[in-house]
């Protein structure tokens, strides 16, 4: 039947109330085609290809992972970053958040072209209130280190490089030289404000959506856009000890002894105080770190560690040095300032892996020669410079080993180190080497391959791009985790809207 003569067979009354709501329904229809149209009429602020700055705006800071998006949006509130999901739903765009832009594998740019990235630039507020910071999701480490400790001494355990954003750190761990005795980034939120994938939003706590709060924290990339974090800061120590030992020309047998002697040391000698790491490179080895406390202390907490630690080649480059908070971590970070620039405009060009050993299980002497072996063979004629990290992570009394897994998705509670493998082209700008990808993949299998019978881990906040999802997924979360983290995907997500290549259920 026409439109016409079905009005017309309806008595007036129903008539006026049909006009009505036609006209309603005139003014409704969306009058855009395109993703692009859709956020121009919900008034949400984005760049496109062809817009002004595209090119510089796209470009990743680590300069090895080049990605197009199709559109970038800049939100200024929480109704902008709802609007702009509900835009991404309707035309089927795939979502990430763009942090800081630090994401190893440029993730904040979807980890592959045609992504639509919220960008979280314009969230760059900080305040504190009963020593709970409330912190906008765009902010960068070093100025948020530099806020809490000016606004009351306060302070938070987070990554040492302040340029990273506290978006992509907190969601997916958060690694610093406070974290044995303070926990992880993540393991210090108290709150969150979540956009999710239909546009909602929802505030997720302890009491509050509890089960995304606990996807989020480990996993946050796949679930929605933070706007907001609050996290229980601390009192920054009035007093910390920096020191660092030096070796020169080190064999294979002096490399080994250290590493080892640090895993004893770690496993129940080593106070929450202590930070440690072993850092060494093609002509570098060192062991360093810092005391969260005056030096007297800092003395009686090494000593067990010194009577094991090689003596051949030591040099006690820094003989424990007291230094304020802020000071430390300026020194942590090599002396680059701490606070960063709204247009902050820094690249490196680098691909590294990771390898989280399990337990108190550790490296045997056999597989630390085969390592050092490689490093002091291929590791000389590599076709790229390389460092690798080595930090204590768990041990007696370390918070990052207190919570459970069921507290948080961050899996790696049990493990007693962190080991980082990092490299970068002569010059450290683009091209990346193929021969890269191997001999780094090497360097991790003069370990995992050579003990075959650890079963290892890796680090999401170093993610790896070369590993397929099903390998991302268990060396990041493993099985227990990912039960949990698909089943809050399907409640919260079940289009996908929030994705990149090694997402939860992508
Ligand atoms: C120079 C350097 C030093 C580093 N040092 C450390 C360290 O000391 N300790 C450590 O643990 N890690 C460290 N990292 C790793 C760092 O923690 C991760 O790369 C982190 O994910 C970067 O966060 P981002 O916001 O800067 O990155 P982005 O690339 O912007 O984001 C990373 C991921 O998080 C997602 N994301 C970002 N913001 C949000 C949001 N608001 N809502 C939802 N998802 C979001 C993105 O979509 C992306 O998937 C370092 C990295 C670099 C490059
Ligand atoms: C769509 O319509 C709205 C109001 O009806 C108008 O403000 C907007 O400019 C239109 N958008 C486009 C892309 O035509
Ligand atoms: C942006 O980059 C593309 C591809 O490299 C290039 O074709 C285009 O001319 C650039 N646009 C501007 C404004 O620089
Ligand atoms: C490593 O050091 C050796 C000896 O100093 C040098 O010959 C070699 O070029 C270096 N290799 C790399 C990859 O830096
Ligand atoms: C470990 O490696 C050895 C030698 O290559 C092999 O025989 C063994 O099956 C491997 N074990 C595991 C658990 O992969």
């Amino acid at each position: 039947m026409p439109v016409n003569a079905f009005l017309t067979s309806l008595p007036m009354k129903y008539l006026t109330l049909l006009a009505a709501a036609l006209s309603v329904a005139q003014a409704a229809p969306p009058n855009h085609t395109t993703l692009s149209e859709c956020l121009v009429d919900a008034q949400v602020p984005s760049l496109g290809p062809c817009s002004t700055g595209w090119n510089q705006t796209i470009i990743p800071y680590n300069l090895r992972a080049n990605y197009t998006p199709v559109l970038l949006a800049i939100p200024k509130t929480v109704n902008h970053v709802s609007a702009a999901v509900k835009c991404a739903k309707a035309y089927g765009a795939k979502v990430q958040a763009r942090g800081g832009g630090h994401s190893y594998a440029a993730m904040g740019l979807g980890g592959t072209d045609g992504s639509f990235i919220i960008d979280m630039e314009k969230f760059k507020s900080i305040s504190l209130y009963n020593n709970i910071a409330t912190v906008g999701a765009g902010v960068r480490l070093g100025n948020l280190a530099t806020y809490l400790y000016s606004s009351g001494k306060r302070a938070l355990p987070h990554g040492l490089c302040p340029g990273v954003g506290i978006g992509g750190h907190a969601l997916h761990g958060g690694f610093g030289m406070t974290s044995r005795m303070w926990g992880t980034t993540l393991d210090n939120i108290v709150e969150m404000q979540v956009v999710l994938a239909d546009g909602s939003v929802a505030i997720t706590s302890a009491s509050q959506n509890s089960n995304l709060f606990w996807a989020l924290r480990g996993a946050g990339s796949s679930y929605g856009i933070v706007t907001y974090f609050k996290f229980a800061t601390k009192s920054a120590p009035t007093v910390a000890t920096y020191f660092q030992y030096q070796y020169y020309s080190p064999s294979i047998d002096i490399k080994t002894k250290t590493i080892l002697a640090m895993q004893e040391f770690g496993k129940a000698m080593a106070p929450k105080e202590l930070a440690l790491r072993i850092f060494f490179s093609n002509d570098t080895f060192q062991v360093y770190g810092v005391y969260w406390g005056p030096k007297t202390k800092w003395e009686k907490a090494i000593a067990p560690l010194l009577t094991h630690l090689p003596i051949a080649g030591r040099v006690s480059s820094v003989p424990g040095q007291e230094m304020e908070w802020l000071p430390t971590l300026v020194q942590l970070n090599n002396g680059g300032q701490l606070t960063q620039p709204l247009s902050y405009n820094m690249h490196d060009t680098f691909f590294a892996k990771s390898i989280v050993t399990p337990g108190m299980g550790h490296l045997g002497e056999a597989t630390l020669k085969n390592f050092f072996t490689y490093l002091a063979t291929d590791g000389q004629k590599a076709p790229v410079n390389w460092w690798v990290m080595y930090d204590l992570y768990g041990g007696a009394g370390s918070m990052i080993s207190a919570p459970t897994l069921s507290d948080t998705a961050y899996a790696h509670r049990d493990s007693l180190f962190t080991i980082q493998i990092f490299s970068t082209p002569p010059g450290q700008a683009p091209p990346y080497p193929e021969s890269g990808y191997s001999f780094v993949d090497g360097i991790v299998d003069s370990i995992t391959k050579y003990q075959n019978e650890t079963i290892f881990k890796a680090y999401t906040n170093y993610i790896d791009h070369t590993l397929t999802k099903e390998q991302a997924w268990d060396l990041y979360y493993g099985q227990e985790q990912m039960v949990k983290l698909n089943k809050v995907k399907d409640a919260v997500d079940p289009t996908r809207v929030f994705w990149n290549p090694q997402a939860i259920r992508a």
